[in-house]
């Protein structure tokens, strides 16, 4: 097993470059087989589940090259296939082979998702999406979709979900009238998805949070360049505000970013940024704040394991709300193993401020929940050890390699 070790409080300081966004690129890894020809996608992030989600593009008789940082995907040649590998259970972006397989082929047959393991991640959206548009589905060991011509012309998400407004736009691209979408996720990475599916010669109108989509069988092929990673952006924030006299995050887009320069400013962490660079400065005198999750432009849940770790630091008490995963909080029992004082009452985390933090073994079961882990090693005193690399590695490009070049004192141990 791969573990990483820490020794916590090195200053570091240097320079980041971030990687695309893995949300975004595997939503457009999964549009581009609609086009059934060569597509170019770049600044594609390294990291286990876009190769993950290449090994089932290789079942549907789909070509990939993945070089560097780019992606060349071909399914000229694509057959149907059932997706029933253990593999599709890995990682949750693989219930987007449901929307492509049956604006496809009209029919799937699909082991249902996986991914981080934060409690209850229910499907029902999506579900209920493919059902009201004609798709019948039968559940057993897994799932059978069989496509009809039925539709309806409009349909209203009960909630804000990025997967089942992705799932719809991959769905709709083929029906070649007007569909109105309400309530739809307004997330870059579902934007991205839907300039693909513009670049394939679909139409698709966005006003605020509906959607007009009309669709086309035969589409064109295109090249995109994959969103930086807002949330990997945020991760390297906070650690510069926390732990390195400066550090310079590179490859941003400042439009995503107006959350996390609100939440910088309300914690009072020094920081200059442009529209190339983001700077953060060790920041002393960090302030608690009141705060709670919401789909975007709020504050993202894929970050409220890392703010936790921050606030840690603060002057004073803080309190994060979780409105979009209640149970992702498996964080905090291995926080508190470091000594450090917080509590989850319901949704809630209780964070006292001015905690000193003693590293100690750990377990990261969960991406983010693991960065935020790593985060607490790096400014507690002694050594940490942390097992869970493997989910950690799941989101975030070379980080152990990126902190190490910062100056950090952390290496990958096997045990
Ligand atoms: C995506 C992201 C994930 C991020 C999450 C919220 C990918 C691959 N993953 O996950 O990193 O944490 O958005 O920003 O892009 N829900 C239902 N029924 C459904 C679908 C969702 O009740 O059928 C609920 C969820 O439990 C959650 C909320 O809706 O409370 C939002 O989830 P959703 O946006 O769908 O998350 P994912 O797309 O799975």
């Amino acid at each position: 097993m791969r573990k990483i070790k820490i020794v916590g409080q090195k200053e570091l300081n240097g320079e980041i470059v971030i990687s695309g966004s893995k949300n975004a690129a595997l939503g457009v890894i999964a549009s581009s087989l609609l086009c059934k020809d060569k597509v170019i996608l770049t600044n594609v992030p390294y990291i286990q589940d876009i190769l993950d989600m290449i090994e089932i593009l290789k079942e549907l008789n789909v070509e990939a090259k993945f070089k560097d940082d780019i992606l060349i995907i071909d399914s000229k040649n694509i057959m149907y296939n059932k997706l029933i590998n253990p593999l599709v259970k890995k990682f949750r972006a693989s219930y987007y082979f449901m929307g492509v397989l049956l604006a496809l082929f009209n029919k799937c047959e699909i082991i249902g998702p996986g991914g981080c393991n934060f409690g209850d991640r229910p499907i029902d959206i999506h579900l209920d999406f493919f059902a009201k548009m004609g798709t019948t589905i039968e559940c057993e060991e897994h799932f059978i979709f069989i496509r009809n011509k039925t539709h309806l012309k409009e349909y209203t998400f009960k909630k804000k979900s990025v997967g089942a407004s992705i799932n719809a736009l991959l769905y709709l691209s083929v029906i070649e009238e007007e569909i109105t979408l309400h309530n739809i996720s307004i997330e870059p990475e579902v934007i991205q998805v839907i300039e693909a599916l513009i670049a394939m010669g679909v139409s698709v109108r966005l006003i605020n949070d509906t959607c007009i989509i009309k669709g086309v069988k035969k589409k064109k092929s295109f090249e995109i360049r994959i969103i930086p990673d807002r949330i990997e952006i945020g991760t390297y924030a906070l650690i510069g505000a926390m732990c390195a006299q400066k550090i310079c995050i590179k490859n941003i887009e400042i439009n995503h970013l107006s959350w996390l320069i609100d939440l910088l400013i309300k914690l009072n962490i020094k920081f200059e940024i442009s529209k190339e660079m983001l700077v953060v400065f060790k920041s002393e005198g960090i302030k608690g704040i009141k705060i709670k999750t919401e789909p975007y432009p709020g504050f993202p849940t894929d970050l409220q394991q890392p703010l936790t770790t921050l606030l840690l630091t603060s002057s004073s008490d803080s309190v994060i709300e979780e409105t979009i995963y209640s149970s992702r909080m498996a964080h905090v029992n291995e926080l508190v193993k470091m000594g450090a004082k917080l509590k989850v009452i319901n949704n809630k985390i209780y964070i006292k401020g001015n905690n000193s933090l003693v590293g100690c073994k750990l377990s990261g079961k969960e991406l983010r929940g693991g960065a935020s882990l790593i985060m607490a090693a790096l400014i507690s005193n002694g050594e940490s050890i942390i097992e869970g690399l493997e989910y950690i590695e799941r989101g975030y490009t070379r980080i152990i390699d990126n902190l190490k070049r910062l100056g950090a004192n952390i290496d990958v141990i096997e045990t």
